[in-house]
């Protein structure tokens, strides 16, 4: 468990540094006015879909809305990325989470990609739930490996197959290209919830369906073909990181590319 723990800060270590050779004030922030009082519970979107939403106020002054999921297969749950860095924002998914998991287990934590907003909590909550898995892409993290597939057949951190695997069949993901070398989407089958992350925005008053910002998004090229690709999926409603609004229809997204 120790040298599991030490590979994720190790490994986060790696994702962050990348990020903070740009974002450095955003790493070592603190905010100093009181931080608003943030709705901590898990909201139901779909089925066994839940969604942790917050302000995120950045040291600029700028505040982005940052999203945690989480998914109920039986007695057990996982979770789809944990959020924004520093202690303060930390804690809300873990406070969350205390609330949200009743008498089930966190069995693992899928990220979508390694952005410093979608990996905040990592350690943290490893710390917090020893037994949890961590699962990445492998252009991110050597985990989930090729172009789709489920999610059962992923190998953790170890490199080895978790001590427990989801049931098959119930979540699949789905790689996007553009915004992050391993980028994926996951598709919760039951309801037909595609947790599609930053693969798109929808944000602004009133929210609108846009690519992720340039700015964080080596290639716009291949993260319209990307969003594209995804909108083809068998999905009834998709939801993504940075989100004003409660989710798209398919046909919303497949809209967004008439007006292209
Ligand atoms: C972006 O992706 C497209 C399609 O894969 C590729 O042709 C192009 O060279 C890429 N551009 C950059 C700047 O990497
Ligand atoms: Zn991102």
């Amino acid at each position: 468990m120790a040298s599991k723990l030490s590979a994720a800060a190790t490994l986060l270590a790696v994702v962050l540094a990348i990020d903070a050779t740009v974002f450095t004030d955003i790493l070592e922030w603190k905010p100093s006015a009181g931080l608003d009082p943030y709705p901590v519970a898990f909201k139901q979107l779909a089925t066994d879909v839940y969604r942790q939403g917050y302000d995120w106020h950045l040291p600029n002054g700028q505040v982005g809305d940052v999203h945690v999921y989480l998914i109920k297969l039986g007695e057990d749950y996982v979770l789809v990325d944990v959020g924004a860095p520093t202690a303060d924002y930390e804690q809300i998914p873990s406070s969350g989470l205390r609330q949200a998991l009743q008498n089930g287990r966190l069995r693992l934590i899928t990220l979508t990609h390694g952005h410093f907003d979608h990996v905040g909590a990592l350690v943290s909550l490893m710390k917090e739930y020893p037994d949890v898995q961590v699962l990445f892409h492998e252009a991110e993290a050597p985990f989930l490996t090729g172009e789709s597939g489920d999610i059962s057949d992923a190998k953790g951190l170890s490199v080895q197959k978790p001590a427990w695997a989801a049931p098959r069949g119930s979540i699949s993901f789905h790689r996007g290209h553009g915004h992050a070398p391993g980028h994926v989407s996951y598709l919760h089958k039951p309801s037909l919830s595609l947790i599609a992350d930053d693969i798109f925005n929808n944000e602004g008053q009133p929210p609108q369906i846009r690519l992720p910002p340039e700015v964080f998004t080596p290639n716009v090229t291949e993260a319209e073909l990307s969003l594209k690709k995804i909108a083809q999926l068998d999905f009834v409603k998709a939801f993504c990181g940075h989100d004003r609004a409660e989710g798209v229809t398919r046909e919303a997204l497949q809209q967004y590319f008439k007006i292209l």
